[in-house]
């Protein structure tokens, strides 16, 4: 099955005039929970598992897409034209091609991040969210949030999760167009909990999630192994939620972070995302927690640890991790 199908059964074919000229859209970033990690179908971004994730608030990206009248796309992002060749360009491109069809129309993409990009913050998830929020105005397609989840999963997996706040669960789908492969918005708030993005390197990575999943699929003798661990970790942490049941929460949640990353280290060539620094910052919070401090994390695909602790130790937290940006995922419903 075609991506360009998909959009088709989504959309139809006759909207593919834009509506208006110029559109703004944002989606916060996502951290998952439960990870996803490897695809049934890489064409169509379908996932092997389900994955939960929890949404940054306000910290993820701002999308403003326009109609120009040149001979390609241009992409700034962060205010930097990025060349055309590059594979950030070459990843938004080919979305938008699936929004041209005859009419040759071109986009000026302006999109801006307050989140570092490709830290391993998931700075693709809240991108691609956004750039299908902007699309969908732009074309005035109205789509519900499970087209429109489908849709930012064909740009990336994580992005189906981003354009929702709060907890986040994506279900895996059985089908093969996977048009039941789209995330919807859990519906408990857990206004004390808080994240810290502790950054240990805003360096490219050195391979990119979706040759490392690939090959974790493909050659990891662990990976038979992941799909019960994301099912036990699931219904841990969904329960945890539900009861509000926090040391239950971190635990399944950087347990799954780790496993992950044990069936990419047992990739052949291995994958390592780890710097000294990320081992470093581990032993760090396994040291509090013996002392009784209430701290997880988990890690996605890049050094950088996302820490997991609850409103109370906030102040503890920032005395130990000088560099923690603390972000609060619940701001908005705490000010309702
Ligand atoms: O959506 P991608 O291709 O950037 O993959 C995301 C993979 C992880 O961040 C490691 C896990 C996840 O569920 O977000």
């Amino acid at each position: 099955m075609k991506r360009e199908d998909i959009v088709e059964q989504l959309i139809g074919n006759n909207k593919f005039t834009p509506y208006i000229e110029k559109s703004t859209a944002f989606a916060p970033a996502n951290i998952a929970l439960c990870k996803y990690w490897g695809k049934r179908d890489s064409g169509l971004n379908l996932p092997v598992t389900s994955s939960l994730s929890i949404s940054l608030g306000s910290r993820g990206t701002e999308t403003t897409l326009s109609v120009i009248d040149e001979k390609e796309d241009r992409i700034i992002l962060n205010g930097e034209e990025i060349q055309a060749e590059t594979e950030f360009a070459k990843r938004i491109t080919e979305f938008l091609n699936l929004f041209r069809r005859d009419n040759k129309i071109h986009f000026l993409v302006k999109t801006n991040n307050n989140i570092p990009t490709k830290a391993g913050i998931a700075s693709s998830a809240s991108g691609f969210a956004a750039l299908t929020l902007a699309l969908n105005k732009l074309f005035h397609f109205e789509l519900d949030n499970k087209s429109l989840s489908i849709l930012a999963r064909l740009g990336s997996g994580s992005a189906a999760r981003s354009l929702f706040r709060g907890f986040v669960k994506w279900h895996k789908g059985e089908r093969e167009d996977g048009m039941d492969s789209y995330a919807q918005s859990l519906n408990d708030s857990w206004p004390n909990l808080r994240v810290g993005l502790l950054i240990v390197s805003m360096a490219e990575k050195p391979i990119g999630s979706r040759e490392a999943m690939h090959r974790t699929v493909e050659t990891s003798p662990y990976y038979k192994h992941w799909p019960q661990k994301v099912a036990d970790d699931m219904k841990v942490i969904e329960e945890a939620i539900y009861r509000k049941e926090f040391g239950l929460f971190g635990q399944a949640a950087e347990s799954n972070a780790l496993a992950m990353h044990a069936s990419m280290l047992a990739a052949q060539p291995p994958v390592l995302y780890f710097q000294p620094k990320t081992i470093e910052y581990i032993q760090q919070i396994w040291q509090l927690r013996q002392e009784g401090l209430s701290l997880y994390f988990t890690q996605d695909a890049g050094p950088n640890l996302k820490l997991l602790f609850l409103k109370r130790d906030e102040e503890k937290v920032k005395e130990n991790f000088e560099n923690l940006e603390l972000v609060n995922p619940f701001e908005e419903s705490e000010e309702a």
